[in-house]
């Protein structure tokens, strides 16, 4: 399956990596091309890099990895034409322009409406699937943690692109826990504020969230 990954930041670029270890084919969308070109070398002939556009052509499954403010526009440089009917793990999450309060980073949503309805009302016929957005660009693929595997908690409007995506985040190391329809997302985005908190007061990034079950 070929793999269109909206944003070429640390997340984009950890995921393209994982996308590629596991023999897909990706490319990578930026507004600026030219910055990928080491990505690009080390990534091989699997790696491309290409507009927004470009990357949502060549995309069967579409990774949204934008900064969340540029979300929207993001998808609309991608073209909606080119996301109809098509799969969107969405790694995204809402965080405002104004700084963490001791630790906290501060979303520019609420808690009646996350970054992910939004954009699903916006792309109607797309299929967003909340995923990747509660653990650190280096624990997204793979991570060790010993005998535990972290949960990654989706959800979404389809349960045939929940099917998909927990196909991908079985081979990229996870437990998938699916919450459930869009509105789930208004849980599952904040997650990130917690997981922040002990990188943002104490310099401690390298944990993961696991759901415990009796
Ligand atoms: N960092 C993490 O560990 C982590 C973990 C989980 C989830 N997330 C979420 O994943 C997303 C990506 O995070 P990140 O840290 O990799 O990078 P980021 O700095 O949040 O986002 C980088 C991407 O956003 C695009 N972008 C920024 N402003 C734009 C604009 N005005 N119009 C269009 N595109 C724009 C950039 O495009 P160009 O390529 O053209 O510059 C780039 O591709 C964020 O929503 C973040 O909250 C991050």
């Amino acid at each position: 399956m070929k793999i269109g990954i909206l944003g070429s930041g640390v997340v984009g670029q950890a995921l393209a990596n994982g996308f590629i270890k596991h023999g897909y084919d990706v490319m990578v969308g930026t507004r600026s091309p030219a910055k990928l070109a080491d990505w690009k070398k080390k990534a091989g002939e699997k790696g491309r890099v290409g507009s927004f556009a470009e990357t949502a052509a060549f995309g069967e499954l579409i990774v949204l990895a934008a900064k969340g403010t540029a979300a929207k526009e993001t998808l609309k440089l991608a073209g909606a034409d080119l996301l109809n009917g098509k799969v969107i793990l969405d790694a995204t999450n809402p965080i405002a322009d104004a700084p963490p309060e001791k630790g906290v980073l501060k979303y520019f949503t609420s808690l009646d409406q996350s970054l992910m309805e939004q954009l699903q009302a916006a792309y109607p016929k797309a299929r967003f699937v909340k995923a990747f957005s509660c653990i650190g660009s280096a624990f997204m693929v793979n991570p060790d943690f010993g005998e535990m595997k972290p949960t990654m908690f989706i959800c979404g409007i389809d349960p045939a692109a929940k099917k998909e995506a927990g196909k991908i985040l079985t081979q990229f190391g996870f437990e998938v826990e699916d919450l459930g329809g869009a509105e789930a997302a208004r849980a599952i985005e904040p997650l990130a504020i917690l997981w922040c908190i002990p990188g943002l007061l104490r310099n401690e990034w390298s944990h993961a969230f696991k759901l415990l079950k009796s």
